[in-house]
């Protein structure tokens, strides 16, 4: 099927000018548990019912290589991890997927959704592990230049039911295994960040029926995308 390209964002707004013109980065948020694997591959169904060209991806991973990183984060290991080998690591896997995927996705023109990104960094290592927002950033902007989401979903969920989903999903990784305090402090760090640009991120009630939510999700995404393109 012929797909469309997206009406170049560079008049305007634009969180990735070094790559490009005409793509849209979407990422999705939220802690275990949330649903967005789940909406992910929802959203990418309904984009590309629209007839665009969907890079659907992840993070901590996306290439071959990135896979390969996020095992080392997320298996369970007798050695515990420093806090600052988990942030190199994540911010590793980054920047191989951004050069291997997510820029040449944008600079075709593709809409990149992906399952967790930058955020998370903010919400895990920064929220639930304490590592300051400023050495964050510094990193961020290392490794993304001026490549930002156009667009963030934030499933919002209270922590219980998270984990009690994924729990009911199997074996526990390196994060799920951690006290019920980390998860509050992500919880946290992600609606702080989401309340500092409404323009960027959408909270999504993620403990509604999947049906609900995802209704939502069919409902706001014109409005959403048109928001996030300027
Ligand atoms: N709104 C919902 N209500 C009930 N169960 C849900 C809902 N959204 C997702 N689930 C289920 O919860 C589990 C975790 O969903 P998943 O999409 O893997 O979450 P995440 O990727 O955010 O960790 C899956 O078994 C999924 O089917
Ligand atoms: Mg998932």
């Amino acid at each position: 099927m012929q797909t469309k390209r997206l009406p170049c964002l560079s008049r305007k707004r634009n969180n990735h000018e070094e790559t490009c013109v005409s793509g849209l980065f979407i990422t999705l948020e939220g802690p275990e548990g949330a649903g967005k694997s789940t909406n992910r591959d929802y959203l990418a169904a309904r984009l590309r019912d629209a007839g665009m060209d969907v890079q659907l991806t992840r993070e901590p991973g996306g290439t071959p290589l990135a896979e390969r990183i996020r095992e080392l984060l997320l298996a369970p290991s007798d050695e515990s991890m420093a806090v600052d080998t988990e942030l190199l690591l994540m911010f590793a896997a980054r920047a191989q997927h951004i050069d291997q995927v997510i820029r040449p996705a944008l600079a075709r023109g593709a809409v990149v959704v992906c399952d967790r990104f930058t955020d998370a960094t903010y919400a895990y290592q920064g929220g639930g592990r304490g590592i300051s927002v400023s050495r964050i950033a510094e990193l961020e902007a290392f490794v993304q230049g001026s490549l930002r989401p156009d667009l963030t979903l934030v499933f919002d969920l209270p922590v219980d039911v998270g984990l009690a989903r994924a729990a009911a999903r199997g074996r526990l990784d390196r994060f799920e295994q951690e006290a019920r305090g980390f998860f509050d402090a992500v919880r946290q760090a992600y609606l702080a960040r989401a309340a500092t640009d409404p323009q960027r991120y959408e909270i999504i009630d993620a403990s509604l029926p999947l049906a609900e939510v995802q209704a939502h999700l069919q409902a706001g995404l014109p409005r959403w995308l048109e928001r996030a393109r300027g």
